[in-house]
């Protein structure tokens, strides 16, 4: 299994803090917001990583992460030249992925879940994860039936439920005929809603629900409530780990 990381976009909802760095170098409570997906994948159990980043400000990868030794993986790097969606950028990981199954994180996305069970047991075909939202609207939205998932809508205005499907994708290789089928959508992106539905379509896919926190950052409300999400988090393990300390000493 491969893991692939997109950072592409320009992060023009959070400007002017994306005038001179790339969104998913900001922090996120105490790291730079890329930590996090990076961490979700290792926590998979991937160690072969590519990270997809758009032309500005690339380098500050290179120098916060270099070769990935730091975190005991190895990290391959690839550029975006303009912003064509999510699908696009996806599909610059072909060569790299060389025909292997690859879970797919997007760079801006903040998990509590460890996915290592839905990794390993992988086989073929798709499976997304979803979580129940408030504002599905913002979102991929996932229409279920039964045990299915027959349809995704993106951000449509009346969501048909309240999943949301989050930014955690895992595919088989049939992923890069996918997104050459697919046509730029009103935005003008290749999105991965299409290449989703394609496998819907095939009746491939599979999802998860997620139990833990979730939360997008590419907004100044959303970047906010990652960071709280976090930092909350880390409170309640410290305090554990502080209990623990006295119940061993
Ligand atoms: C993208 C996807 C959307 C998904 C979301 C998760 O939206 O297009 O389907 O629900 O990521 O964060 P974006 O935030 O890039 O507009």
């Amino acid at each position: 299994m491969k893991g692939v990381i997109l950072a592409g976009g320009t992060g023009s909802r959070l400007y002017p803090l994306t005038k001179v760095t790339n969104k998913h170098l900001l922090p996120i409570y105490d790291k730079p917001m890329i930590y996090y997906p990076i961490e979700t994948l290792i926590s998979a159990g991937i160690k072969d990583i590519m990270i997809v980043s758009g032309r500005g400000h690339a380098g500050h990868f290179l120098e916060l992460l270099g070769s990935g030794a730091d975190h005991g993986v190895h990290f391959t790097y690839e550029i975006q030249e303009k912003a064509g969606g999510i699908a696009q950028a996806l599909s610059l990981s072909e060569d790299f992925v060389d025909g292997d199954r690859i879970t797919v994180i997007l760079g801006d996305n903040i998990f509590q879940d460890n996915i290592k069970k839905d990794v390993v047991n992988f086989n073929s075909g798709a499976k997304i994860f979803l979580k129940e939202v408030p504002d599905a609207h913002r979102f991929g939205v996932a229409e279920l039936k039964g045990e299915k998932v027959i349809g995704i809508e993106e951000k449509p205005k009346e969501p048909k439920t309240n999943f949301a499907v989050t930014g955690i994708y895992i595919y088989d290789s049939d992923v890069f005929d996918a997104i050459k089928t697919l046509k730029p959508s009103g935005r003008g992106e290749l999105e991965i809603t299409d290449v989703n539905n394609y496998y819907i379509n095939k009746g491939e896919m599979e999802y998860g629900v997620l139990k833990g926190f979730w939360s997008d950052a590419g907004t100044f409300e959303s970047l906010l409530r990652a960071s709280i999400l976090v930092q909350q988090h880390a409170s309640i393990i410290n305090s554990q780990n502080e209990i623990d300390k006295s119940v061993n000493m």
